[in-house]
């Protein structure tokens, strides 16, 4: 795919994930003491999970992404 400023050329970003809504939203609530491991690439095939797949991605792409890490503390 051809990439613009870090987009595709038609200027989308997500190409996979639920292409049928107007905008893709993710809303959970997190137990203390759990932790989540986001995808933040767009590739993962557990959206909105991370599966690794931005590791296949940087080395194909000299990129850089990776996942957001969530952890929520016991209090
Ligand atoms: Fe997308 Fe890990 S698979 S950030």
């Amino acid at each position: 795919r051809q990439l613009v400023t870090g987009r595709r050329a038609d200027g989308k970003i997500n190409n996979k994930v639920s292409p049928e809504v107007p905008k893709v939203v993710t809303k959970e609530d997190l137990e203390a003491g759990a932790k989540k491991v986001y995808c933040r690439c767009w590739l993962s095939g557990t959206f909105p999970l991370c599966d690794g797949a931005h590791a296949k991605h940087n080395d194909e792409t000299g990129d850089n992404v990776g996942p957001l890490i969530v952890s929520v503390k016991k209090s």
